[in-house]
């Protein structure tokens, strides 16, 4: 099944003998706490966890993984007041291209999950480019989920397929639970092994509801603005005792 890599023993690597996931996927929840609690408007909380973002980008690249997956901006977070909604468009947009040169320059490869139809036309095309600029990136995948839902996702992939279908170009017995991800936003990305959500509650939010099937999932109490290396570190030493078994009685080779 994969999705385990053993690290080298080395006295200093803070990786040492432990699983390290594939994929792990960030639930980034807490900003606005983080800002109330000082007092601040809720905007705040979101600058300084786009530091965090920053944070965590930088160590999944040097812990080794081969993709990260984070959940920016939900379908349902819509609901929000107006003006922080525009701000988080904004600070999206902001923080998509400053970090075009250091995404490029780590050979980082971004994919962006989500309807997206209702985001900033601004928005959009920066997003567009950093798709387009870091296509042949191979050293990690970094999916940011934006305007997303995972029943969406789900609901997209099954109006695709009905459309093949429509079309002639495919029967309904061609879609099984092998071919059915190649409908969903990131078709080449594996399922995440990990999932971490900070901030406190203990829900999924409707984040990757096809892809976390089996995935491991760890809650933290730190609000998202405070996450860094260490929280990502503490997350896959969890991750690295537990025993996926996926069904079976032991784990598969
Ligand atoms: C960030 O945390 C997640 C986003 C939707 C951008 P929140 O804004 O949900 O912070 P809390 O949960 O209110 O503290
Ligand atoms: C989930 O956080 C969405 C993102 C992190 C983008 P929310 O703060 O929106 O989730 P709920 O409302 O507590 O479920
Ligand atoms: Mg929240």
């Amino acid at each position: 099944m994969g999705g385990i890599s053993e690290h080298t023993h080395n006295a200093e690597d803070p990786l040492a003998g432990l699983h390290i996931p594939r994929h792990v996927a960030v639930i980034m929840d807490g900003n606005g706490r983080w800002a109330e609690e000082r007092g601040l408007p809720r905007l705040a909380g979101h600058v300084e966890g786009r530091k965090a973002t920053r944070r965590v980008v930088e160590a999944a690249l040097d812990f080794g993984l081969q993709a990260l997956s984070v959940y920016a901006f939900s379908m349902e977070n819509w609901r929000r007041p107006l003006d922080e909604v525009e701000g988080l468009m904004e600070l999206m947009q902001t923080a998509m291209t400053e970090e075009m040169d250091d995404l490029r320059s780590n050979k980082v490869r971004v994919l962006v999950s989500g309807r997206r139809a209702e985001l900033p036309k601004a928005l959009n095309d920066v997003l567009e480019f950093a798709i387009q600029e870091t296509a042949q990136n191979t050293r990690m995948t970094f999916n940011l989920l934006i305007d997303y839902g995972g029943r969406a996702e789900i609901v997209d992939a099954a109006r695709r397929f009905a459309e093949e279908v429509q079309a002639g170009r495919a029967q309904p017995a061609d879609l099984d639970e092998e071919s059915f991800p190649g409908l969903l936003y990131a078709p080449d990305l594996p399922d995440p092994d990990l999932i971490i959500r900070p901030g406190g509650e203990k829900r999924i939010s409707n984040f990757l509801l096809w892809e976390g099937a089996y995935a491991e999932y760890v809650f933290l109490d730190v609000l998202w603005p405070d996450f860094d290396r260490e929280h990502l570190l503490e997350a896959i030493r969890d991750y690295s005792k537990r025993q996926r078994r996926f069904g079976a009685l032991t784990e598969p080779e």
